[in-house]
């Protein structure tokens, strides 16, 4: 099997064609069928036939994994339930629920803004699975704060939830034409986590290739797939180190961004 490769089709109809037990790690950030507008994929499914196509790619996934690997995949809240019960009736093993917080949301007029996503953190096999907590430990509290002598020297693992900014319009590395895009730092901390340098990772909807790209940094072997010629072009540009050319603000700096609490002290002051 070839690695390092990124196909342009469905994903469902390339995963076929590859070998039983050949993936370590799958990250899968599907399109989440609440209308967003993709080149080419419809996200507005009726409801049986994105639950019925979530079984089929799941299923797939299922057949590839090494019995020691790991899925982690990501979801709005609309299907976070059924994707959930997918995963376990596939015969995947539960360890996490994690909430991405991504700091703020689109402004909503009726409701409160949304500005988190899960990501469904299962594994193929209960007791065999790589975790590589070492590689991902934070200073804890008990360290920073409390300088409580009982702290581990080396950290902590991370809570189940995550902060990391999305990637917004306005950022120097947003990639131009896609309305979604993974911040590189959630991928590193998830193959890091669950890979080992020279594993095979999956991700089946490659998008702008933010999956391929942090695991040909860390020194992992990826296979990527994007339905849509255009987006698969780019990911192969952005593989190729020619980011400039993809880049969706071609002048614009990193505006730095400030989270609804960093807000709520500063309106604070104001006062
Ligand atoms: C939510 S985006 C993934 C974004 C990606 N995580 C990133 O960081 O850029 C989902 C992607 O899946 C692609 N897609 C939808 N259906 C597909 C299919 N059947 N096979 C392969 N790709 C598909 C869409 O074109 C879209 O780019």
């Amino acid at each position: 099997m070839k690695v390092n490769k990124v196909y342009l089709g469905d994903c469902i109809e390339i995963m076929k064609s590859l070998p039983d037990k050949s993936i370590d790690l799958v990250f899968a950030d599907p399109p989440f069928n609440i209308g967003i507008k993709y080149d080419t994929h419809n996200d507005n499914m009726p409801y049986e036939e994105y639950y019925k196509w979530s079984e089929k790619w799941i299923g797939e996934i299922g057949r590839l994994l090494k019995n020691n690997g790991t899925i982690y995949i990501a979801i709005g809240d609309e299907f976070a339930a059924e994707i959930n019960i997918i995963l376990k009736k596939a015969g995947f093993y539960f360890r996490n629920w994690i909430t991405w917080y991504y700091t703020f949301g689109q402004n909503q007029r009726k409701k409160f803004n949304r500005a988190h996503t899960h990501i469904l953190y299962f594994v193929k096999d209960k007791k065999q699975f790589t975790f590589n907590d070492k590689n991902i430990r934070i200073p804890s509290a008990r360290q920073l704060i409390y300088k409580d002598k009982r702290a581990n020297p080396i950290g902590k693992i991370p809570d189940d939830v995550w902060q990391f900014s999305r990637v917004c319009g306005t950022f120097k590395e947003r990639i131009e034409k896609h309305p979604c895009q993974m911040p590189e730092d959630l991928l590193k901390l998830i193959i890091k986590a669950s890979s080992n340098e020279g594993d095979l990772i999956l991700d089946p909807f490659g998008g702008t290739g933010t999956t391929a790209m942090v695991a040909k940094r860390l020194k992992r072997n990826f296979i990527t797939m994007e339905i849509s010629e255009e987006y698969y072009n780019a990911i192969l540009k952005r593989l190729d180190g020619k980011v400039a050319e993809i880049r969706k603000n071609k002048k614009v700096e990193f505006k730095e961004q400030i989270t609804l609490f960093d807000a709520m002290r500063l309106s604070q002051k104001l006062r």
